[in-house]
């Protein structure tokens, strides 16, 4: 067996899986692949299919140098199956079997679990191709546009490693869950995505800077717990995903912060102190920042209610069986079993919000969202440091988790961003404070026009400090002409 550091790039699908000598696998994913490809040309970005884009490809998985970047048309993307090395002597983290070494095949006991994980995971990666694909159209610049197109290759990418997983460990079963992965769509009425959050529509592009901003670090906490896992294969693959994730998060903070910059330059131009003035900075061409705000909130609560319900026996069992760990549960110092630990949760009672002892493996989920929070906060105060610097009073704010939700125990009720519980009749009156209005997507919308000359920017964004794979300001990341 090899150790998983070389990439063959030979066949039809780089791997470092050694599918040169898996003959049953690698027919799987061959015969996999065209399926794949129509999917992506039919619910991949729409238009650009045959521009040369300025992508990055992983060529190895080292934590150095593990990208190498160059033009390529996208449906000629070398997506392919890559591991995280394999650990010597590895052993179960945590749960029930903590201590014993690592699954290098699926545990009949958790078969219908692992491979539930595994189709849940999966399904996300397609499915915000398919909410982002009407994006390129209006992209704000190049620069944008290539960063949009990078994060759908990856997400292909990543639909691929859980697809290997499948094909790999779970025979006909796993076959037929790699076809209903392509079959399921974003939003469709009939066969859906399975996940709330990836059936609503990314329509404009400070929806896809929240959206990768909120969603894909839901997609590192979830792909972090099962980094953890018992099951080698799984952790070797998603430790090497959260290698390609990091950008994404990258192009939604720094997307956002670009937006904030612009419109206080905007405004500051225009000698415009009061940010709420909506009527006078939205004549400017740009965002205003209590709409931003509303943005945030919307993608905040949505990206909460996929972290699923308070108290949780799936959460419990899956950590149980070793199968799903906590946020760097290697970090973590206690006995990595539970058994007999606490964990504070809020939650409904008689009407009010309050926070409650739970047994902690029955609130993994909530202690998942808690760590999802922290991150989260730490990318609003770097927004905020924009404003900080400012005379501007504005600042931007995480929503109460009770706020907004359609997933959990706070369904049931109506919350303001603060956590005040309202009525039915008091959110209808206030709803259009919190989240964005027609009129609002309006406006957005109505900024949404393409900007695609060399080193031009749309008027509502800044331009990005710093070029990707350090380009120059002008650099055309994706040639449009001929
Ligand atoms: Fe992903
Ligand atoms: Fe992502």
């Amino acid at each position: 067996m090899p150790d998983g550091s070389q990439i063959d790039f030979d066949g039809l699908i780089p791997n470092n899986v050694d599918l040169a000598n898996d003959l049953r696998v690698r027919k799987a994913l061959e015969t996999w692949h065209p399926g794949y490809i129509d999917w992506w040309k039919q619910m991949g970005p729409e238009g650009f299919q045959e521009n040369l884009v300025y992508l990055r490809t992983a060529v190895g998985v080292g934590s150095e140098g593990w990208a190498r970047f160059g033009f390529v048309k996208m449906p000629e993307y070398r997506w392919g199956v890559l591991l995280a090395p394999q650990v010597e002597g590895r052993t179960i983290p945590f749960g029930a079997h903590k201590g014993e070494p690592a699954w290098q095949e699926v545990p009949g006991e958790y078969r219908a679990m692992l491979r539930r994980l595994l189709v849940i995971q999966g399904d996300t990666e397609p499915a915000s191709v398919e909410q982002q694909r009407h994006l390129g159209a209006t992209a704000p610049s190049l620069y944008d546009m290539r960063n949009l197109f990078q994060v759908n290759v990856e997400e292909g990418r990543h639909l691929w490693a859980m697809v290997y997983l499948l094909q790999k460990y779970f025979g006909r079963d796993g076959r037929e869950e790699a076809e209903e992965l392509l079959r399921r769509r974003s939003g469709d009425q009939d066969s859906p995505r399975m996940l709330g959050a990836f059936n609503e529509r990314t329509p404009d592009w400070l929806s896809f800077f929240m959206f990768t901003f909120f969603t894909d670090r839901d997609g590192k906490m979830q792909l972090a717990a099962l980094a953890q896992s018992g099951f080698d294969p799984l952790s070797r693959t998603c430790r090497f995903m959260l290698t390609e994730e990091a950008h994404h998060m990258f192009v939604g903070e720094t997307g956002v912060q670009r937006v904030i910059q612009r419109t206080i330059d905007a405004m500051t131009a225009a000698g415009i102190d009061d940010p709420y003035d909506i009527p006078r900075v939205r004549a400017l061409g740009v965002i205003d920042l209590p709409t931003l705000q509303k943005k945030a909130n919307l993608h905040y609560s949505l990206t909460l209610d996929l972290f699923g319900n308070e108290i949780s026996t799936n959460a419990a069992n899956a950590f149980n069986a070793g199968i799903k760990g906590r946020y760097r549960e290697d970090r973590l110092t206690d006995d990595h079993q539970l058994l007999s630990a606490q964990y504070p949760v809020l939650r409904l009672r008689d009407g009010a919000i309050i926070r409650e002892d739970v047994p902690a493996l029955s609130s993994l989920n909530m202690r998942l969202r808690d760590d999802f929070v922290d991150d989260t906060a730490a990318g609003i105060a770097r927004w905020n440091r924009v404003l900080e610097r400012t005379k501007f009073p504005f600042r931007v704010t995480l929503p109460h988790v009770a706020f907004n939700r359609r997933i959990g125990e706070f369904a049931a009720i109506h919350a303001d961003p603060a956590g005040n519980i309202l009525t039915p009749e008091q959110w209808a009156a206030r709803r259009d404070e919190f989240l964005p209005t027609t009129e609002d997507n309006l406006f957005i919308a109505s900024l949404m026009k393409p900007s695609l000359e060399k080193g031009a920017y749309a008027g509502w964004i800044a331009p990005p400090r710093i070029g990707i794979d350090n380009m120059p300001g002008d650099f055309e990341y994706v040639r449009i002409e001929d």
